[in-house]
């Protein structure tokens, strides 16, 4: 069986290595692995390569940073004749980014299978354009790999087959699981031992200079109690010089690798971002989390886990920060099927269902 993976930002690389290395034990199995080249900074792309041990890519597309279409666009134009001429029989795409909508609409046009590694997520908030990537990828999709009940239930809502649904829990914490104890021996330059950790990069945070500026400043007040380590995203940065913001006090530094940064996760008091996977990662590991978004496509971390939603309410981050300070963090637990193993699953299902295809055509 010809397994084709396409990556192509930072949060697609601790997904697509637990894949690949379960797919390594299976003699049947020859893997390819297509970069897109959305992300192409050394800190943001090549650094996770070496750290989580995947292969150079087969083939990268460097298709760059530009608006959604323009991206978009140029990841399938790119992608097309790879996939047309490799014919995989397989294409395996990851989470929600642009690298993941573009290579499902050629792939299904070219009538190559696609698997969708965390299916199935919805944050009922179409402003958000990962949401519009959620959605189109789930519909391409011929097999669909969800982490949590949640995502059976919406993919069944929209009229997904339930037959294409499996439910096998968290890639990413297959690689949390893997790299921890590698994690909690590394430490970062400047960082003092008590901490909050701040990630933020959604368009719908940094994107509006007032919206920003807020943020900033509330950041500031947590930082008179705890020391606010900010490894900034390039977009933030690039936003914060633009909108000629103060950062002030606040430690800022460059994007972390990922071994560095869930080391810098697994010992702060509190992690504020309004990522998705960091939502994800601090439940695993425990970690109070305050999510600066209206909504999430990831309820079980706030039914289950660590995390609240505090939304852009300077008052509500407070609120919930002095609880942590005071020792009445939210507590919470690991949801069903968050146990290093997912990726396992989907292997197997993988080799399952291809020998059945391949008895069938017989
Ligand atoms: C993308 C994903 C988002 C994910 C995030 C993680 C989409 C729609 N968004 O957002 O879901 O949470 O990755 O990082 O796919 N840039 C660099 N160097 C890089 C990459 C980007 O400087 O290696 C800068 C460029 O100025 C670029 C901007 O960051 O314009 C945004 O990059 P882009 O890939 O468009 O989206 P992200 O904000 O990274």
């Amino acid at each position: 069986m010809n397994i084709t993976h396409i990556v192509g930002a930072r949060p697609n690389f601790m997904k697509v290595a637990p894949v690949m290395n379960a797919l390594r034990e299976r003699k049947s199995v020859v893997q390819t692995l297509i970069h897109t080249g959305q992300h192409y900074d050394v800190n943001m792309s090549d650094v996770f390569f070496q750290q989580l041990g995947l292969p150079t890519p087969d083939v990268n597309l460097s298709v760059g940073s530009s608006t959604h279409a323009k991206q978009t666009a140029e990841i399938m134009m790119r992608l097309e004749p790879v996939v047309a001429e490799r014919q995989p029989d397989i294409a395996l795409v990851y989470g929600d980014v642009n690298s993941t909508v573009a290579t499902a609409l050629v792939c299904a046009k070219l009538g190559v299978q696609i698997g969708h590694v965390e299916a199935g997520l919805r944050s009922f908030d179409r402003t958000m354009p990962e949401e519009i990537n959620r959605l189109v990828t789930d519909q391409l999709a011929d097999m669909l790999f969800t982490p949590s009940i949640d995502g059976d239930e919406n993919l069944r809502r929209e009229g997904i087959a339930p037959e294409k649904i499996f439910r096998v829990g968290n890639v990413m914490i297959d690689s949390l699981v893997r790299l921890l104890p590698l994690a909690k021996k590394t430490c970062v330059d400047g960082v003092p031992e008590r901490y909050a950790l701040v990630t933020l990069h959604r368009p719908a945070n940094v994107d509006d200079g007032a919206r920003l500026k807020g943020i900033l400043q509330s950041l500031l007040e947590v930082n008179r109690d705890l020391a606010v380590v900010f490894p900034a995203h390039p977009r933030t940065r690039q936003r914060i010089a633009d909108f000629g913001l103060n950062s002030g006090q606040l430690c800022l530094l460059d994007p972390v690798p990922y071994i560095e940064f869930l080391g810098l996760q697994s010992r702060a008091a509190v992690v504020i971002t309004d990522s998705g996977g960091i939502q994800e990662e601090t439940t695993h590991l425990g970690v109070p989390c305050l999510t600066m978004r209206e909504n999430t496509e990831r309820p079980i971390t706030v039914s289950l886990g660590t995390n609240v939603l505090v939304g852009g309410d300077p008052g509500k981050l407070r609120a919930e920060f002095s609880r942590v300070l005071s020792g009445n963090a939210k507590k919470g637990a690991v949801p069903p099927l968050w146990d290093g193993h997912a990726a396992e699953r989907i292997a197997d299902i993988l080799v399952r269902q291809a020998v059945r295809q391949s008895s069938a055509a017989r």
